[in-house]
């Protein structure tokens, strides 16, 4: 509910208004002098203040001023005798929001003051929708292994061309993400990112989701209505899981790529659109092609330039980067401020992430929403990362699995004692040229 505080000497006038507006539903506070409407905006946050001009003690432009000062986001209208227009001509160029000349219609301030509000609305708006932009904005590529490094100069090489890339990797390796990285890289960062999941979209609806249709093009049609292709115009589109486009469409897709023009459904017109393709798939492509899948001419024409998003498992020295990261996204989310242990961060490395990067996000969600300390530590972590041997039923040998045991023993036995080795070598059990051996035979040194 607004609020909104009330100035006014004369108190004929101060009850009328008052009434009129509480009436309306807003909550009203009202004071008889300037003074007291000072102290009062003092202790409380008002969406309006509502102020005559002169007023005993201190005047409405006093008030004006120090309003200004202390909370620039309330509105302030000021109410004036016929005589004083030049006061307050004054007062709006001070940074009041409006005048009211008195005497003055009830209807005429009810209207202002909505309008004011209303405004003010639209702006909070705005500004939680910025602020949850710039949240999916600042999603960026985290990383600096060698293979990270690889893909951020190609991303960087290829950005500034108009060349198709195809996006290829595992799910959860940050495929998405790398084609948003190269548009944002490119010159039509300006422009139209648009995306489509072709694995998400039923056959039959996928031609008028990338190339709109005519109104009447089929039942349902009552609109014309653009497609991908042309919400994408100048910018680019993202072919998301393309190995599941359907056969014609691949073949209406090539055509589209190599003329840059197309026609939208149940229409004859001729559509000219200038669209930079970025293709992401989890497929292999190739193999596709090969089953009959997947057109060939399609796949030569869509990997210009290609790029592999490596497997976590492949850059696990990006894990504790990558916790960090994803720390401080969720600490801000919900207003935690959780850390990782290193015993923790060492357990991750031990594990596969078959999900990969996706799979440590949600975990690193999960865990520190969950983890009532001030760190995450293995007792946060699902079972699975409890067992750092991996030990799969189907895998028996026992040599390697005690090799793989010890490892981890002897790791974290240094990482609890800071690398202490007699310390770690008396917490293991055994003797410091024992410990000795075993690490210069596991290459631990
Ligand atoms: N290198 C990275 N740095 C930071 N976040 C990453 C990285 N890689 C992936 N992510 C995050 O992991 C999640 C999955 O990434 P993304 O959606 O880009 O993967 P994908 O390869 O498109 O997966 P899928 O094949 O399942 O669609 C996202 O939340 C993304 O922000
Ligand atoms: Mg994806």
């Amino acid at each position: 509910m607004a609020k909104i505080l009330l100035a006014e000497d004369d108190e004929i006038m101060r009850i009328s208004v008052y009434d009129r507006l509480q009436k309306h539903g807003w909550q009203v506070d009202e004071a008889e002098n300037g003074l007291k409407a000072l102290a009062l905006t003092e202790k409380n946050q008002y969406h309006l203040i509502i102020s005559d001009i002169r007023m005993p003690g201190l005047d409405g432009l006093s008030l004006l001023r120090n309003v200004q000062k202390q909370s620039p986001e309330t509105d302030v209208i000021i109410m004036t005798a016929y005589g004083s227009v030049d006061d307050a001509i004054e007062c709006l160029r001070m940074g009041a929001s409006d005048y009211i000349l008195k005497p003055f219609d009830m209807d005429d301030l009810i209207i202002r003051v909505s309008r004011l509000l209303e405004t003010q609305e639209v702006k909070n708006r705005c500004e939680a929708l910025e602020e949850s932009y710039r949240e999916t904005n600042d999603r960026q590529l985290v990383g600096q292994s060698q293979p990270m490094q690889r893909v951020y100069s190609l991303i960087s090489q290829a950005a500034p061309t108009n060349a198709t890339i195809l996006i290829t990797g595992e799910s959860g390796t940050g495929k998405e993400l790398a084609a948003r990285a190269i548009h944002k890289a490119s010159n039509r960062r300006k422009k139209p990112f648009v995306s489509i999941n072709c694995a998400a979209i039923p056959d039959g609806l996928m031609e008028s989701e990338l190339f709109g249709h005519e109104r009447g093009a089929f039942t349902g049609a009552d609109q014309k209505r653009k497609g991908k292709f042309e919400l994408a115009d100048n910018g680019t589109l993202l072919l998301d899981e393309l190995g599941d486009l359907p056969g014609p469409l691949q073949a209406k897709l090539l055509r589209v790529l190599q003329e840059n023009e197309f026609e939208r459904v149940g229409g004859s017109k001729t559509v000219n659109v200038d669209v930079r393709i970025i293709a992401c798939t989890s497929k292999d492509l190739q193999k596709e092609v090969e089953a009959g899948n997947f057109r060939q001419d399609l796949l030569y024409r869509l990997q210009v330039i290609p790029l592999e998003m490596p497997p976590l498992r492949e850059h696990k020295e990006d894990i504790e980067e990558l916790c960090s990261f994803f720390l401080q996204e969720f600490n801000s989310r919900h207003n935690k401020s959780v850390a990782i242990t290193p015993e923790a961060i060492y357990n991750l490395k031990q594990y596969d992430f078959p999900g990969n990067v996706r799979e440590l996000r949600n975990l690193m969600e999960r865990a520190s929403v969950l983890c009532g300390g001030p760190a995450i530590t293995l007792a946060d972590l699902p079972v699975k990362m409890d067992d750092p041997s991996g030990v799969t039923p189907e895998d028996f040998n026992l040599s390697s699995h005690v090799a793989t045991i010890e490892q981890n023993c002897i790791n974290r036995a240094l990482l609890q004692t800071g690398g202490n080795r007699t310390e770690a070598a008396r917490l293991l059990g055994i003797s410091r040229k024992n410990l000795w051996e075993k690490m210069k035979g596991y290459g631990l040194e």
